[in-house]
């Protein structure tokens, strides 16, 4: 088992109704808002009134239209320059991840004489960041209890994951009924993210028992529970499970002491994203199977067997290769069962970018030092195979 070293600050109300605790919370934060949100889901769904009625004694300042794969520019950028124009004492986040990521951004930049990329690309490393309080409405990458955010910017079709331990939120509000809205494309990407999530940690070259009966349970939960939402949208029990198991699946919770992974889909995803604009948990449906199968080996063959009796129930007598390539295909049916699209060429990316991506991916994320690791030609054949 491996050293570790953790905490976090991040403090959780969740429920039905837990929002009415937001003026509390707030007052003992400061009285200049910065309330962040993105194309209107939260007018729909009368968020925003309710927000404002809580926050009537405030002062609110607000930043709205962030995009799913938030981008730096214009939203980071504009919402630094709010911060500071208006010396904000707080951000309120509201909305899904991307809003939150791009909240985090916004936080650090706040603080920051310099440009703001300085920090997300680690150039420079932040010494403050401003607090942020958030109101989750979508069950997916678990922002709302992780210190990173995924920031875009175009020019460059870079997706870069920012990491810094002052960006935890200091207050999430988790109420399951706030998802009962989300599309059954948002839902079932949620769900294939966060059990990406849950899969990268799991497979990697030391793990304990109990760390792999948490993934596995997770696992587990977050299927049976995603196919009732998928059936019910307003199942408050199945939204309600979904939406912790999400909250506690990017957390790290499920790794400390076990070796590192390297996270290898979720950089191959955020080239996809970055180029693309795709919707970031469809493209880990698509890349997880065929990662898979790519580093299926000897080396990795317990493992698998693991997965798939475990998550799956596959008989334990089997020879193990057979287990091993049952649950990857039981992987790629869960997907194909919620309806994500499976193939890169349905979420529009054909075969023109695969060697500038794969390039990318290489230069970039490190996927050399991954659990299994990737070279460049490794991640061109695991995109070819996803087309
Ligand atoms: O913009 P609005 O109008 O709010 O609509 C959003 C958006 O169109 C909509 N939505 C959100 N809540 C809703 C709703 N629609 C109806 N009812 C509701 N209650 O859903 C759409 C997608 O929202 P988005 O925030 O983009 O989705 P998600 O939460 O999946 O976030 C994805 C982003 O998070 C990053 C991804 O890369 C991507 O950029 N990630 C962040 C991580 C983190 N901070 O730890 C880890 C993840 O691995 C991931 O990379
Ligand atoms: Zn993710």
């Amino acid at each position: 088992m491996q050293n570790f070293d953790y905490m976090t600050p991040t403090r959780l109300v969740f429920g039905e109704n837990v929002v009415e605790k937001l003026p509390e919370v707030m007052a003992a934060i400061g009285k200049r808002v910065l309330l962040t949100y993105g194309g209107g889901s939260i007018k729909k769904i009368g968020l925003y009134d309710r927000v404002k009625e809580l926050l009537k004694d405030f002062e609110i300042t607000e930043l709205s239209g962030i995009q799913p794969n938030p981008k730096y520019n214009p939203s980071v950028l504009d919402g630094v320059r709010l911060c500071k124009e208006n010396n904000i004492d707080v951000i309120l986040a509201v909305g899904g991840g991307s809003v939150l990521d791009c909240s985090k951004a916004i936080a650090a930049g706040a603080k920051y004489d310099g440009d703001p990329w300085d920090l997300i690309s680690y150039k420079v490393k932040a010494k403050a960041a401003l607090p942020i309080v958030d109101i989750l409405t979508l069950a997916a990458t678990g922002s709302e209890y992780d210190c990173g955010g995924v920031i875009s910017r175009t020019e460059t079709n870079d997706k870069v994951g920012y990491l810094d331990p002052l960006l935890y939120p200091v207050c999430s509000f988790l109420d399951p009924r706030y998802t009962f809205t989300v599309s059954k494309k948002q839902t079932a990407a949620g769900c294939a993210d966060a059990m990406n999530h849950i899969i990268e940690q799991y497979f990697c070259e030391d793990s304990t028992l109990l760390n792999d009966g948490f993934c596995e349970a997770g696992l587990k939960s977050l299927m049976v529970n995603a196919k009732a939402c998928l059936e019910n949208p307003e199942d408050y029990r199945a939204r309600a499970e979904m939406m912790f198991a999400c909250t506690l699946g990017c957390n790290g919770i499920y790794a400390l002491g076990n070796s590192r992974s390297g996270w290898p889909c979720h950089g191959i995803e955020h080239a996809l994203s970055a180029y693309y604009d795709i919707t970031h948990g469809e493209g880990l449906a698509i890349i997880t199977p065929r990662w898979m199968r790519h580093i299926l080996s000897e080396h990795t063959l317990d493992r698998f067997v693991k997965y798939g009796i475990n998550v799956f129930g596959i008989d334990a007598s089997l020879p193990k290769q057979e287990i091993a390539e049952k649950a990857i295909d039981a992987t790629y049916a869960f997907f194909e069962s919620i309806n994500i699209p499976m193939h890169l060429r349905e979420v529009g990316i054909d075969d023109s970018r695969l060697d500038e991506m794969a390039h990318h991916i290489a230069v970039n994320e490190g996927l050399e030092n991954a659990y299994a690791p990737l070279t460049e030609q490794d991640i061109k054949e695991i995109l070819v195979a996803s087309l």
